[in-house]
């Protein structure tokens, strides 16, 4: 049987999403079904693992149909999904509560603690990472302090995609990059740490066993052959966090190539050949999903989102064109109006959940298109002051910038971003960036090449640059006031949570 097809899979928080693929990259078909996730108490965020089977179920007989295939025509699937979120089973396999996810902001003391039993120092010397409230760790140690019914009756660990893995194999398996993002891994060894895990407090044994992105975990079981269409007996693979599995997918999987994304968040992640990050905790630094290597990566939290917050409650008839358009007539430097983009908080350069959003230096003379321009350029900012952390952080300097995202989509945007980094930016014909990594990581095991690097060089195509243009010197002024804002505001947000 010579299957030609690969199955990408992306269980985010939002929906999950399935992508089939040819050798070449070419997309067969793809499908998305959509999901809520519960927030039962200010800063909570939780979600029924059940929601991503029954969506994963539903995606894939819909990839199927669409191409007019079968599972016969499938050699591999590999799933990305939402990174960090915590799922507890119990001694049958049952999930013993929801989800707690990676946006869940409830376990600011479980951090602390963290710190505290393996020393900041040595926890960043380990794990490569600051005790964030996103890691996995953290949640683990908020039900086994809050609901100890719960913590008596868990006894497997698994992330979101690892869910959906287990259902479609019944292994219980964890790949190497979203085990990087529990907080309990040594960076170095790549696998679980005793140090860290026994510093906690927490048991080995409810930790599952760690695979590479491209290493075939097992089979897909009759029953989950019966339930979405797939073949019985179809590898399945480790695949990665989304961040991870998105890089692969835009073929940022060797040294001095970055991925940028402007999603709601945007990311600019940076593969590295050693475990290197940075001393302060101050970029993500995990595992990579291609074997051998590791990555790092800095947040701007609300990047189109600030663009979409200003849509729908400044501008809501305009579309988006129309809006982008009227910052295009608006010179750069939006006449001395400065946004600051901190609209949930922000996460890099500075680690603070009470930073805000501001509009600073607003004058009659401003018009909507100024506020759209500056609200455009205030994201360039917050990603500059991202990417300069994560060059300087950077064993190996960066040549190219491969984006993706929504907000890659605005041309104006684009040049902006280029001309505020001075680095071009390159985008690739995909679509669906972390069920492309899947189904890459996915073609791998099925044989068809080497290593993730070759399947890259097979699988994703480049389709244009954006250079920085004669207008990158105009923004530096901006910049640095910019810059020089937070430290001032710093303690005016704090006051402000206090109002
Ligand atoms: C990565 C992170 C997000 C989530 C949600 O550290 O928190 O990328 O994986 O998608």
């Amino acid at each position: 049987m010579s299957a030609s097809l690969v199955l990408g899979l992306d269980v985010s928080t939002t929906a999950t999403k399935a992508i089939l693929l040819d050798r070449d990259g070419t997309v067969l078909a793809t499908a998305a079904a959509e999901y809520p996730f519960e927030t039962p108490r200010p800063l909570w965020a939780e979600q029924d693992p059940a929601l991503w089977w029954d969506a994963a179920q539903t995606t894939i007989r819909q990839v199927l149909a669409e191409a007019g295939v079968t599972g016969d025509d499938v050699a591999a699937v590999g799933a990305g999904g939402q990174m960090h979120g915590m799922v507890l089973l119990d001694e049958a396999d049952e999930v013993v509560r929801p989800a707690i996810l990676w946006n869940d902001g409830r376990t600011a003391a479980q951090s602390d603690a963290i710190r505290e039993a393996v020393g900041r120092e040595r926890l960043i010397e380990i794990t490569g990472n600051d005790a964030l409230t996103s890691y996995t760790a953290t949640k683990l140690l908020w039900v086994r302090d809050q609901e100890p019914e719960h913590w008596a009756r868990a006894r497997h660990l698994l992330l979101p995609k690892d869910y959906v893995r287990f259902r479609l194999t019944g292994e219980h398996a964890l790949d190497v990059n979203d085990g990087a993002g529990t907080l309990l891994f040594d960076i170095r060894t790549r696998t679980w740490s005793p140090e860290v895990v026994e510093a906690i407090g927490l048991d080995l044994s409810m930790l599952p066993r760690t695979v590479e992105g491209p290493e075939v975990v097992g089979a897909v079981t009759a029953q989950a052959a019966a339930a979405t269409g797939l073949r019985a007996g179809t590898p399945v693979v480790g695949g990665s966090g989304d961040q991870a599995a998105n890089a692969v997918g835009l073929g940022a999987v060797v040294p001095g190539i970055a991925a940028m994304s402007v999603g709601t968040s945007g990311v600019v992640f940076v593969p590295t050949s050693s475990p290197a990050f940075e001393k302060d905790g101050r970029l993500s630094a995990f595992c990579h999903a291609v074997p051998g290597t590791w990555h790092f990566m800095g947040v701007t939290l609300s990047a189109a989102g600030s663009l979409k917050w200003l849509r729908d409650e400044l501008a809501p008839q305009a579309g988006w064109d129309e809006l982008t358009a009227l910052a295009a007539g608006v010179p750069p430097g939006a006449e001395g109006l400065i946004f600051l983009p901190y609209l949930s908080g922000e996460r890099t350069p500075y680690a603070d959940p009470l930073a805000r959003g501001a509009f600073i230096g607003l004058t009659v003379r401003h018009r909507l298109g100024h506020v759209v321009r500056a609200v455009l350029e205030g994201v360039a900012f917050s990603l500059r002051d991202v990417f300069e952390l994560v060059s300087a952080t950077a064993p190996e300097p960066l040549r190219e910038l491969r984006a993706s995202g929504g907000g890659t989509n605005s041309a104006l945007w684009r040049q902006i971003i280029a001309d505020v980094l001075a680095a071009p930016i390159v985008r690739t014909r995909t679509a669906e960036g972390v069920a492309t990594g899947g189904a890459i990581l996915a073609a791998v095991a099925a044989g068809w090449f080497e290593s993730v690097g070759d399947a890259c060089e097979a699988m994703v195509a480049l389709t244009d640059t954006t250079e920085p243009g004669d207008e990158a010197g105009a923004y530096d002024r901006a910049y640095a006031v910019y810059r020089s804002l937070y430290p001032k505001l710093q303690d005016t947000f704090a006051q402000l949570a206090e109002v």
